[in-house]
């Protein structure tokens, strides 16, 4: 009998396999996807942290998968004690997910008959806070809130203070991505990397139909969770980059894109592109099977 799909794919994102807790649902959900049929694996982000082998040993639960298995980085693989980040991200993690018989999808883009996936870690550049906030950009580049800020004493963020709605100096909130990613560089510079390569990439898929953009952080507003609290909406400037999604927009033969991050699961669409979080957090592990047609 034909089938109505050209390929099947099962994706996930945020096993979080080096958290206890994260950890035991991860196994859980892993079983699960053992069991259930597909031609293809993908995995967007936050399998875990790169300290240690928690990561080696999350991708050796999908052993025995017969078909290509993709991975991309989430920002928690970019944690790090002492090192680079940018280095981890560069050099040994892709060294690493070879090792284990994993495509590093961000340098090399997956291509089966009529479908192209590419992927990236995608990251953030404030482009998502929200301005009616008024905190000052400071406050983001240091990944701090204003009022968490002054309690642990950052003196050079608090110092002219006077620019800062009174509101605001009671956000309590702190992403702590600002103590363990090293990146070098700013948050803006990598974006703008990250949207040179995505666009060779893309560029290079022109002639395949359809095109799945496989990338942690979000690339459209249209993603975000609903505005919430100050200490929630805070944190939005760190889910994702808008320059990223113009990019992905300049492309007609892009479908469909898929994140993890906000833990949050979503379905939407924003221009011709099917836009899907996969929706998998600490505490309730989700996974999609999608069918490329
Ligand atoms: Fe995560
Ligand atoms: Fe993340």
């Amino acid at each position: 009998m034909l089938r109505s799909y050209w390929m099947r794919i099962l994706i996930t994102a945020d096993l979080h396999y080096n958290n206890p807790r994260s950890r035991r649902l991860a196994d859980e959900l892993i079983d699960e996807m053992r069991s259930t049929p597909a031609e293809v694996l993908l995995l967007i982000g936050d399998t875990a942290a790169s300290a240690g082998d928690d990561l080696e040993r999350c991708l050796s639960r999908f052993e025995g998968f017969a078909g290509p298995k993709l991975f991309v980085a989430g920002n928690h693989e970019l944690w790090t004690r002492g090192e680079d980040s940018y280095r981890l991200w560069k050099e040994e993690l892709p060294r690493r997910v070879k090792e284990r018989g994993w495509r590093w999808l961000e340098e090399e883009p997956f291509v089966a008959g009529r479908w192209g996936i590419v992927g990236s870690v995608g990251w953030y550049d404030y482009s998502f806070a929200y301005e009616s906030m008024g905190i000052p950009r400071r406050f983001y580049e240091r990944k701090i809130s204003p009022g968490a800020a002054a309690v642990v004493g950052m003196a050079d963020l608090v110092e002219g203070f006077d620019d800062v709605p009174e509101p605001m100096k009671q956000v309590y909130a702190r992403w702590n991505d600002g103590k363990f990613v090293k990146l070098g560089r700013s948050d803006e510079q990598f974006v703008v990397e990250l949207e040179e390569k995505l666009e060779r990439q893309l560029a290079g898929l022109k002639g395949v139909g359809s095109v799945l953009v496989a990338m942690h952080h979000l690339p459209f507003r249209e993603m975000l969770p609903p505005p919430h609290t100050a200490q929630w909406d805070f944190v939005k400037a760190f889910l994702g980059a808008a320059r990223l999604g113009e990019t992905i927009l300049k492309h007609e033969n892009v479908k469909m894109v898929i994140c993890g991050h906000t833990h949050l699961p979503m379905e939407g669409q924003v221009g011709g592109v099917r836009a899907i979080n996969i929706g998998s957090g600490y505490r309730v592990k989700r996974y999609r099977v999608i069918e490329l047609g």
